[in-house]
């Protein structure tokens, strides 16, 4: 249809993703009866967590998170590392102080996100601070955290951090930001290490930079970092990546500056689609960990996704049905509001209702929700389980970029979010009210 986006497809239908690999997507399924099954979250049925919280509500399992955490952590063998988990990507403090707990240090972006990290008890010198566009006072609040690593972006930052380490009498420890030029393949939202790329510096610029910033006295430079783009699904463009800043780091040393970290950033990628591959984590941890060996340096990684994307789920209610021509509708509870990714990146999430015949009937639908929007939908033209009012859905891996990038467009107060640990459900963030968004309004008097 012109005009309309183009739908994300999978080969392999939901629910048989589902059943072929719950734990995949961090779930488990029980028996309910002689034909049905349904869908737990470690100990706690996800029909239970619907009843008791409502929807839409994010749902994380703290022991799916553990586990990422520990197998990327293991893969990498006993090479000095430290694994800085992206804040962005799920901020909630229950997941933060349980990957802080882990050892884990924080990829912040920005003031906000310092504090949060702080709050969750992330070791200031645990923090690595990257982004574009640092102001003054989150640079100053940076510094006096005492962060390990603020990330400059460009030669102007890294001026613009020097001097406000002068101001405070310290000394700034930073890496330089540089853009390897590595294509990741992936979505262009999800692309940033390319040489036009807002983020970072070219290789030639960041060399000089990096000549400079040895001479600063208010600056100790400690390193090199790079973020090439998200959903990488092979270790390739991380080795690519690996090798430019290697080399330069090698013409460095030949100048006399000699740097002890290398942060390769984040974007290791997860399956959403049924047909997407699994990322061998113990393969790239090891082709990883074999082309740093002989380098004396702590390799920094900045997973966001890879930790919670899979670890978490959405609950929607189905509030009606309706048909347009040949188009049929399954409209749900949850909007473009909660989660944004399908509209904003076509992004594909497995939705499966919480209840689920053997040998369910299926339709092809749109599964849209109330928002004023036409892109406001979470799957398009989709072959799905019939699904009836009142049935709840879970839309699956929506652990990372979910809740943290919700809004309250329309009026729509933010989900309520959860975490379920063996047979415990927690409330971690109540469900927004309409008398939350009121009382933020102030009116003039006259
Ligand atoms: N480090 C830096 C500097 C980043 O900019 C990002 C993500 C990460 C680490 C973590 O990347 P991850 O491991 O989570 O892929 N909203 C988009 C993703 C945007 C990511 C932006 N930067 C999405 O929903 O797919």
């Amino acid at each position: 249809m012109p005009g309309s986006p183009a739908p994300a497809t999978s080969s392999v239908l939901d629910h048989v993703a589902l059943r072929r690999d719950p734990g995949r997507y961090g779930l488990a399924l029980r028996p309910a009866g002689a034909d049905r099954e349904e869908i737990w979250m470690e100990g706690v049925p996800l029909a239970r967590v619907a009843e008791a919280v409502g929807t839409p509500t994010y749902v994380y399992g703290a022991s799916a998170i553990r586990d990422r955490y520990r197998a990327l952590h293991d893969a990498l063998g006993g090479r000095p590392l430290r694994l800085c988990y992206a804040v962005k990507a799920n901020d909630c403090q229950a997941i933060l102080r349980l990957l802080a707990g882990l050892g884990a240090g924080a990829d912040i972006v920005s003031g906000g996100e310092l504090a949060r990290a702080l709050a969750a008890g992330f070791p200031g010198e645990r923090v690595v601070f990257s982004g574009v566009g640092k102001t003054d006072a989150e640079i100053d609040q940076a510094l006096a955290a005492g962060v390990g690593t603020i990330n400059a972006e460009s030669p102007e930052e890294l001026a613009q951090i020097s001097g406000r380490a002068a101001r405070a009498g310290v000394t700034a420890r930073v890496a330089l930001r540089i853009n390897p030029d590595v294509s990741p393949k992936t979505h262009p939202y999800l692309a940033t290490g390319l040489r036009e790329a807002k983020f970072g510096m070219p290789m030639d610029e960041g060399f000089e930079a990096a000549l400079r910033a040895a001479q600063d006295p208010n600056l100790e430079l400690v390193g090199l970092a790079c973020h090439i783009g998200s959903q990488i699904a092979e270790a390739d463009p991380f080795l690519q990546s690996l090798r430019h800043l290697g080399d330069m780091m090698g013409r460095l040393a030949e100048q006399g500056v000699r740097l002890s970290q290398l942060d390769l950033g984040g974007g290791l990628a997860i399956p959403y689609a049924g047909d997407d591959p699994e990322l061998d984590v113990a393969a790239w941890g090891r082709a990883l960990a074999d082309a740093t060996a002989a380098l004396d340096l702590t390799l920094v990684l900045e997973p966001g996704r890879y930790l919670v994307g899979n670890a978490g789920v959405l609950l929607t209610r189905v509030v009606g049905r309706k048909t347009n021509g040949p188009r049929r509708f399954v409209v749900v509870d949850a909007a473009m509001n909660d989660l944004i990714r399908p509209a904003l990146y076509q992004a594909y999430h497995a939705i499966v209702p919480l209840d689920l015949p053997s040998d369910p009937p299926m339709e092809v639908v749109d599964v849209v929700g109330p928002v004023c929007e036409t892109g406001d939908f979470l799957a398009l033209q989709r072959p799905q389980v019939v699904a009836r009012p009142g049935d709840v859905l879970a839309v699956l891996s929506a652990g990372a970029y979910g809740a943290s990038m919700a809004s309250t467009y329309n009026s729509r107060p933010l989900p309520a979010e959860v975490v379920v640990d063996g047979d415990q459900l927690h409330v971690v963030r109540p469900r927004q009210t309409v008398e939350d968004l009121l009382a933020r309004d102030v009116v003039p008097a006259r």
